[in-house]
């Protein structure tokens, strides 16, 4: 079994194998970064605090029935957790949870076959789910609404239809683009979550947490600078941290402070609102090529050499939170806080949105 070293890497793996199950148990985890600082309980889960209390009393209720869980939806920006809160769902529940990801679903029998291997009470999570194809989709629904699965057998005339039992079971969608989820499929979801950005103050938790397993000194000071430039987003805090601490390391007598993060993040050319090279080149193009905007999402991708969906699912949910960018019918448009932020001095008159920092 290969070592799968963050969820990106997972995803791809879970692709590529055409293995469409991955069980977190076969992850080594001493060896895995993701995995051994990936929090297990809700006492561990830091932020998302509103979602957790009303997670926390499903659960209660579920256990009380002595049912599973009613089917849930997590939908956000990447990096938020979504595949942890899953993980942490099942170790709450005492249940084992399966693995996977919309594109490894194929073909029908790769979702038949998860379906059918699954145990009672056991969790089936699948990452991205709005790129379920529409026959995996159909599958699904009898499965998620009554458990069992259609199955035909035969040819034309002879074609028979065999209703197979499937163990009660949950199943956890995650997407970061709850609209492109078919209207059958978002109903059968008994409770559908929006995950939330995090405050700097639960990033810079997150950041000690981890350092400290890690065995990284950090002060909270140092916590908070990185916890400044990480999006809201614990797993871009993580990757940061380990970055940092490099560089305390071979620089400095492996401790980190304000001054140590600060320069290291400087050097790694992440600004103070955490933006990286890719977002500036796109902020910049629609400042200098299009007057502030608007300007098509094609346009743009085809002009900073990136594709539309990691545009679309990576940079601009950020982005659009903090305000410098907006979305329009005619296109993406900056505000003049882009304008500030990035150093140029005049703004459109059109250009007006408050920004996230400024509140
Ligand atoms: N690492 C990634 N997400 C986390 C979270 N929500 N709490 C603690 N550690 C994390």
């Amino acid at each position: 079994m290969s070592i799968i070293s963050d969820d990106n890497d997972f995803k791809s793996a879970v692709r590529e194998k055409k293995n469409p199950v991955i069980k977190p148990e076969a992850i080594e985890p001493d060896k895995n970064f993701e995995n051994c600082i990936r929090p297990k309980t809700f006492d561990n889960y830091i932020g998302q605090s509103a979602l957790k209390d009303t997670i926390k009393i499903t659960i209660e209720a579920a256990k009380k029935r002595e049912q599973p869980l009613d089917h849930l939806l997590f939908y956000g920006p990447p990096g938020l957790g979504k595949t942890t809160l899953a993980g942490v769902i099942a170790q709450e529940m005492g249940v084992d949870i399966k693995i996977t990801s919309a594109p490894a679903l194929e073909r029908p029998r790769d979702i038949i076959g998860i379906l059918m291997s699954l145990q009672g009470g056991e969790i089936l999570f699948i990452d991205e789910i709005h790129r379920l194809n529409k026959v995996a989709e159909e599958i699904l629904y009898p499965a998620m609404e009554d458990f069992y699965l259609d199955m035909t057998t035969g040819k034309s005339q002879t074609v028979k239809t065999l209703r197979v039992p499937l163990p009660k079971f949950t199943l956890i969608g995650a997407t970061t683009k709850a609209g492109e989820l078919s209207g059958p499929l978002r109903d059968r979801f008994g409770i559908i979550h929006r995950l939330e950005f995090y405050t700097e103050s639960e990033l810079s938790q997150v950041i000690r947490r981890t350092a400290g397993i890690l065995n990284i000194e950090i002060d909270e000071k140092g916590a908070r600078a990185i916890a400044r430039r990480s999006r809201g987003t614990p797993r871009i805090a993580n990757r940061l941290v380990k970055r940092v601490s490099d560089f305390a390391i071979v620089k400095y007598n492996g401790k980190i402070n304000e001054d140590i993060a600060n320069e290291s993040l400087d050097i790694l050319k992440i600004d103070e609102y955490g933006l990286d090279r890719t977002d500036r080149s796109l902020l910049k193009l629609i400042i200098e090529k299009y007057d502030g905007g608007p300007v098509g999402i094609e346009t743009i991708a085809a002009a900073i050499g990136e594709d539309v969906r990691t545009i679309e699912d990576v940079c601009e949910p950020f982005l659009l939170q903090a305000g410098l960018l907006q979305r329009t019918p005619r296109g993406r448009k900056v505000s003049p806080e882009t304008y500030r932020h990035l150093g140029y001095k005049f703004a459109p008159v059109g250009a007006q949105q408050t920004s996230l920092f400024d509140k």
